[in-house]
């Protein structure tokens, strides 16, 4: 385990509170650890009912843990977390919740293409506002998005995930020049392939990227919540990463979506994804 940097995010008269949105694992799992390490109180959410379970371990360090199971791609889930945020003022919310979905575009279900849409488009910028608003008000807050360095290619075979990450990372930036001044940070977490359930969950586990080595979560968590603690705009994880986003900025993107092609076409056949259409 990584532990976090100590950094006091409270504004002196209270302790702090964090939101953290998909923390029952992978990236928001660990910053919802870097929070609980840095001795602050959580809401944490997801989906499923795993979601109790990495409270039930947070509680280990001491602080208080709310868990909030809802599905954060519908407004009513969405309200539900906002409304378990209400007794007491969020000083940093983690935006972090999103799922990713592989194959080609015609062949896949299209609810589960509009999930991804809903949960990381619709359902973020939704509760970004609500407890942005909050914040903008008290004038304090600090906001991190993850975002992915997927949002600097178009990419074959996961054209949906792909598009709705640069749709994030462009938010991200023209969310922060608002708040310019205004006492809240905004800051995009862009990070590369990470080892966590998102390549299995998106029917990418057989692909080259899916096989690929990937990024520790715990170290991808502590860069972003770093980062957030800086006040930074951005920050990807990792010098590969880092590498890969600046030549995509050179690179025609047709000819990137042809590149991401290779590394995420299915390797066999035809993914669980597709559901035969009528
Ligand atoms: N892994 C990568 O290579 C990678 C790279 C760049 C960016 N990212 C981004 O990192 C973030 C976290 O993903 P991860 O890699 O840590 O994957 P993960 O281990 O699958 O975690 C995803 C988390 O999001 C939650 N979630 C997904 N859809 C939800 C919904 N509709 N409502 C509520 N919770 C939902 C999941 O909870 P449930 O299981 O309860 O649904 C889980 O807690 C995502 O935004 C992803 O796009 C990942």
């Amino acid at each position: 385990m990584v532990s976090c940097m100590n950094t006091n995010g409270s504004n002196g008269k209270h302790r702090t509170l964090a939101v953290v949105t998909g923390a029952s694992s992978g990236i928001g799992y660990e910053l919802a650890l870097c929070c609980a390490q840095n001795g602050f109180d959580l809401v944490v959410a997801a989906d499923q009912p795993a979601i109790h379970d990495a409270a039930e371990t947070l509680r280990a360090y001491d602080v208080a843990v709310d868990a909030v199971e809802a599905d954060l791609a519908t407004i009513a889930g969405v309200d539900r977390l906002y409304l378990a945020t209400r007794e007491r003022p969020v000083d940093l919310l983690f935006a972090n919740a999103g799922h990713g979905l592989g194959g080609a575009f015609l062949d896949q279900d299209f609810a589960r293409a509009q999930h991804v849409i809903d949960t990381n488009i619709t359902g973020t910028t939704y509760l970004i506002q609500r407890i942005g608003r909050d914040m903008r008000d008290r004038g304090h807050g600090r906001i991190l998005i993850t975002g992915s360095i997927a949002g600097y290619t178009p990419g074959a075979y996961s054209a949906v995930y792909n598009g709705s990450k640069a749709f994030i990372d462009s938010f991200s930036f023209a969310l922060r020049a608002e708040l310019k001044d205004s006492g809240v940070t905004v800051t995009c977490l862009m990070p590369g392939a990470t080892e966590t359930d998102f390549f299995n969950r998106a029917d990418m586990a057989d692909t080259g990227i899916g096989r690929s080595q990937k990024d520790s979560p715990a170290d991808v968590a502590r860069t972003g919540f770093e980062a957030m603690m800086r006040g930074d705009g951005d920050i990807v994880s990792g010098w590969k990463n880092k590498v890969i986003s600046t030549v995509a900025n050179l690179v025609p993107a047709g000819v990137l979506a042809e590149q991401y092609g290779k590394i995420a076409e299915p390797a066999s056949g035809i993914p669980k994804s597709i559901k035969p259409q009528i």
